[in-house]
C-alpha cells in the first residue's frame, strides 16, 4: 500500500477534497493507495477537525516548540520529519502548509513532495497572490500543482486551473472562485502521481 501524508496549517478545504476524493473513488483498492495521516504546525489547525472525524490519524508539530533552539528552522523541520517518517511516506502533500522548508527537508523528499499554490506559476510566487494579480489588471487567475523544490513556488508543474477575473472581483471573491478549482486539480494530481 502506498502512504500519502498530508500537511496542514489552517482550514485544511485542499486536504478534505483528497480525502473525500480518496474515500469516494476507494483509492486504497483501486491505486493501492492511503491516506496515512494528516500533520499540521497549529494544534487549532481547522483541518484536523474534518481529518478525525473523517478517520484519519492526525499529528501536530507545533513550530513554535523549536522557538528558542539555535536553530528553530532546521530544529522544526528535524521534528516534522521524523514525524512524517513514521508513516513511510511515498507521497508527502503540502496543502495549505503556510512553512518555507529547508533545502535539508526538500531534499529528504526529493520527488515524493508537491505542493499546490494559488497562482498560475510562474507568476506570483509568495503570499498575497490575488490582491497582486488585481493589482497588475490579470485577466485570468488560477492555480497550480507542482513539485517542490529548494526555491519557494518552483518545481516541475502538475497540473494547473485556470479562471477568468471579473470585473468587480476582490482578493476574497478571487481567492474563493480560484479554491474551487483547487479541489478539483489537487485530488486529480495526487491520484494520477499515485497511478504512475
Ligand atoms: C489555498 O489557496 C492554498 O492553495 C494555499 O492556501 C489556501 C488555503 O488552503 N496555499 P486550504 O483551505 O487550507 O487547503
Amino acid at each position: 500500500m502506498k502512504n500519502i501524508v498530508i500537511l496542514i496549517s489552517g482550514g485544511g478545504s485542499n486536504m478534505a477534497a483528497i480525502v473525500r476524493t480518496a474515500q469516494a473513488q476507494d483509492w486504497a483498492k483501486h491505486l493501492g493507495a492511503q491516506i496515512s495521516a494528516v500533520i499540521s504546525n497549529k494544534a487549532d489547525a481547522q483541518g484536523l477537525v474534518f481529518a478525525k472525524a473523517h478517520g484519519m490519524a492526525t499529528a501536530v508539530v507545533d513550530h513554535k516548540a523549536f522557538a528558542k533552539q539555535p536553530n528553530p528552522r532546521e530544529a522544526f523541520d528535524a521534528a516534522l520529519m521524523a514525524e512524517i517518517d513514521t508513516h513511510q511516506p511515498d507521497l508527502v502533500v503540502l496543502a495549505g502548509f503556510m512553512r518555507i522548508l529547508t533545502p535539508g527537508f526538500v531534499a529528504h523528499y526529493a520527488g515524493r513532495l508537491i505542493n499546490i499554490h494559488p497562482s498560475l506559476l510562474p507568476a506570483f510566487p509568495g503570499l498575497n497572490t490575488h490582491a497582486r494579480a488585481l493589482e497588475m489588471g490579470c485577466k485570468f487567475a488560477g492555480a497550480t500543482v507542482h513539485r517542490v523544490t529548494a526555491e519557494l513556488d518552483h518545481g516541475d508543474i502538475l497540473a494547473q486551473a485556470v479562471v477568468p477575473v471579473l470585473s468587480d472581483d476582490t482578493a476574497d471573491t478571487l481567492a474563493a472562485r480560484v479554491l474551487t478549482q483547487e479541489h478539483l486539480i489537487y485530488p486529480k494530481a495526487v491520484a494520477a502521481l499515485l497511478a504512475d
